[in-house]
């Protein structure tokens, strides 16, 4: 199938003339001519009726919206509109799925399609086409896409409603999100630990009381405050019907997940008997991942098994997904069911028994006609036989599945995490970390590029998930997921030779329209220029990127007061900051697009000065592998790391004691040190059990001169003050605190330290 549409895109390939449309994601092709036709009370016709009865009226209060005019003015008769014309054929060549083609012209906007799922698609493309001019004239330009069609099968979009609630209104609301973007899958994450959100007849108490929790964490969880607030809600079946009918009518499939055995914390504070030690449970506030699951007993498939037969009376689509990830083996290894499970099946360990539950359910599901898809731990301790896979932690699983000739849905978190940053974490609001910009996302592609034909096959396509530990309220799914959901609709619909972030760039300039009209909160993050420094040569140099290649940039330099140091100026890529070095200065430099007021987005990024800055730092053990920042420069750049953190602004080292040595360059007389620290136990990150500071002149000879913290110190940031001294060389060391103690994360593990910025005085 993949090679077939492959030639096709080769036969057709598009010219894009000019104009100011845009369509997202990228048709296979499309071209622009220059004459605008009025659609303002466009009469809908065709010849298929009670067919496209839905399409037709979806078409039409989707105008009236975009007319944002008063229903009773709109579709008068009205001689300036020309017709639109929805027309459904047999196709006697075999066109792919959802192939829809469009034309405007001066008599009419024409839509055919194979599939009512076409017709939608191409009312999509229509509705983006749409201008509101001045006169308040819907206006639509002249295109014809001669056929489009989508890359990948599976284009879906995942939200956990359990970490957060959200009702059945801003469901229907993200569907509305989804369709526009012409994906087609809704991963509807509807239990975890913190709350089980669909109602399950038979077993009343799993929304009575699993659906309810006594606190939530509040802010990051490096921080492990809580609130006391009663917090919950569920979907009774009817809403979920209606949520499904919802979706159909948009072409848009709901893949339920039933989260087993792991992510059970909720379930089993309603019905504790199927867990390993019976209780009792409370419904966590906490985040993250519990060692309480389901116990592998009969009773506890019983129950499921029960469960799931709701569910698939709920859900017709094919898929049902069972979870699977992140189940610690703890309470099975010495549980006696659980134990003696293994023995009787003949399982090898808890894994092969982790293996055995989802056996165990794919085997029911098949029964009634269903597939499982689950996390790729479901691949450990071997692969039910007829299981789809979802990819999350990184490809590896989703290589692996489709070498095995199963189903895989890619959605590695590096790419597919709408819940990380996407821009700098100090313009953001607190998220759970990884940054995945605009801009990454749109460079994915769902292929690996280790598989080779054969196996690319069992790539359906890929996913965005938005977990929403961080995401309290709809209001910040919308900023989350737009505009990176335009990003992952095009890597999914749209062939790799038609993307090009610069152009995807200019045309989400036209979809934010869109957006506006329906009220989306979406972030506008993407437009700001990414700031970093680093040193050369001694000197300090801001490297400024700007967010779109072909866009020029304008930055200033701002003092501690906010008063301008350097007013704004043109340039981009690296620059030196030609500020005559002030020990102790703070500075904020800010930069954003050139030319375009409207829209304007400032990047910032503070700097705070010292005799170190710029200057060489000579480490005696080299950091981790995984935090290496940008080199020991990043300890002297002039930029202090952030919480939650950036990893590429700290150093990481795992065990070692740690010596940092800074060249001033020459002599001066020198009486304060500080550094960063990053202090994190439930990471296995610690302090340093003891420090030392020594000065040199000659880089040779050192002399201590403080071995305890001044006063000033904090958790972040350590102080070091002692009599004045001349140096050149100034040596700090950190010694690692050991293996981490019993009773903390990790223990028995060796403890990481992590620094940053290095200040002298
Ligand atoms: C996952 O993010 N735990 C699938
Ligand atoms: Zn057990």
């Amino acid at each position: 199938m993949i090679k077939f549409v492959l030639l096709i895109v080769g036969s057709f390939l598009s010219v894009v003339l000019h104009g100011q449309s845009a369509i997202v994601p990228q048709p296979v092709n499309v071209t622009y001519g220059s004459m605008f036709f009025d659609i303002t009370a466009s009469k809908i016709r065709t010849t298929t009726p009670e067919n496209l009865s839905f399409e037709i009226d979806y078409l039409r209060a989707s105008l009236r919206e975009r007319a944002k005019q008063n229903p009773s003015e709109v579709f008068r008769s009205d001689s300036l509109s020309i017709p639109i014309v929805l027309q459904l054929f047999n196709p006697d060549t075999l066109l792919p799925e959802g192939w829809y083609s469009l034309r405007t012209s001066e008599n009419e906007v024409f839509i055919s399609a194979t599939s009512k799922t076409g017709i939608f698609y191409g009312i999509q493309s229509l509705l983006q086409l749409c201008t509101l001019r001045g006169d308040k004239r819907l206006v639509v330009q002249e295109t014809l896409i001669r056929g489009d069609f989508p890359r990948f099968a599976w284009r879906g979009m995942h939200l956990d409603v359990s970490r957060h609630f959200f009702p059945i209104e801003f469901i229907k609301r993200y569907i509305d999100m989804i369709a526009l973007h012409k994906m087609n899958v809704f991963h509807w994450h509807l239990t975890d630990d913190q709350g089980w959100r669909i109602e399950i007849k038979q077993f009343p108490k799993l929304t009575e009381i699993g659906g309810w929790r006594n606190s939530s964490m509040v802010g990051h969880y490096s921080e492990h405050r809580y609130d006391s607030l009663r917090y919950g809600g569920f979907y009774t079946q009817a809403e979920i019907r209606e949520v499904v009918q919802y979706a159909t009518l948009r072409k848009i499939t709901i893949v339920p997940e039933i989260e087993m055995p792991g992510h059970a914390m909720a379930a089993l504070t309603a019905y504790p008997e199927f867990s390993c030690n019976g209780g009792p449970f409370t419904v966590p506030g906490k985040w993250g991942v519990f060692d309480d699951v389901f116990c592998p007993k009969e009773e506890t498939f019983q129950f499921l098994e029960k469960v799931l037969d709701e569910v698939c009376t709920l859900f017709p689509g094919k898929f049902i997904h069972i979870g699977g990830d992140e189940c610690p083996k703890t309470r099975w290894k010495t549980c006696k069911n659980c134990q003696k499970r293994i023995q009787d099946e003949k399982l090898k360990d808890e894994h092969e028994l982790q293996s055995y539950f989802i056996q165990r359910m794919e085997k029911y599901l098949n029964a009634k006609g269903r597939q499982i898809i689950g996390w790729d731990e479901i691949l450990e301790g071997g692969l039910a036989p007829n299981a789809a896979v979802m990819s999350w932690r990184g490809t590896e699983g989703g290589i692996e599945a489709a070498r095995l000739k199963h189903p895989v849905v890619m959605t590695p978190g590096s790419h597919c995490y709408f819940d990380h940053y996407q821009g700098n974490p100090r313009q953001e609001t607190v998220a759970i970390g990884g940054f995945t910009p605009l801009e990454k996302v749109y460079q994915y592609d769902p292929i690996p590029a280790d598989l080779n034909a054969e196996e690319r096959k069992y790539i359906l396509g890929a996913q965005a998930n938005v977990w929403t530990e961080y995401i309290p309220n709809k209001e910040h799914v919308e900023y989350m997921a737009l505009p990176r959901m335009a990003a992952m609709a095009e890597v999914l619909w749209s062939y790799p030779e038609k993307r090009d972030y610069a152009d995807f760039f200019r045309r989400i300039e036209s979809l934010e329209e869109t957006y506006e009209n329906k009220g989306f909160n979406y972030s506008v993050s993407f437009r700001r220029p990414q700031i970093t420094t680093f040193s050369k040569n001694g000197e300090l140099r801001m490297k400024l990127d700007p967010p779109s290649p072909d866009k020029q940039l304008n930055y200033r330099i701002l003092q501690a007061d906010m008063s301008i140091l350097l007013p704004a100026q043109e340039g981009k890529g690296e620059i030196p900051i030609s500020i005559q070095q002030v020990p102790q200065e703070r500075m904020t430099i800010e930069a954003w697009i050139a030319g375009d007021e409207t829209k304007t987005v400032v990047g910032f990024l503070p700097l705070f000065m010292s005799r170190a800055t710029a200057k060489a730092v000579t480490l005696k053990t080299q950091p981790s592998k995984h935090y290496p920042g940008s080199g020991s420069g990043t300890l002297t750049d002039g930029v202090s790391a952030t919480l939650p953190r950036i990893n590429s602004e700290w150093l990481g080292w795992s065990g070692d004691d740690v010596e940092m040595t800074v060249d001033l360059g020459a002599k001066m007389s020198i009486s304060e040190v500080s550094i960063g620290q990053l202090v994190d136990h439930m990471n296995w990150i610690y302090e340093p059990s003891a420090w030392k500071i020594s000065v040199s002149e000659d880089g040779l000879n050192y002399q201590a001169v403080a071995t305890q913290l001044s006063p000033k110190s904090t958790l972040r940031k350590v102080h070091f003050k002692f009599i004045g001294k001349n140096a050149r060389y100034v040596r700090i060391e950190a010694k690692n605190p050991g293996k981490i103690p019993d009773g903390k994360a990790g223990a028995g593990e060796s403890s990481w330290m992590m620094f940053d910025e290095i200040y002298v005085k």
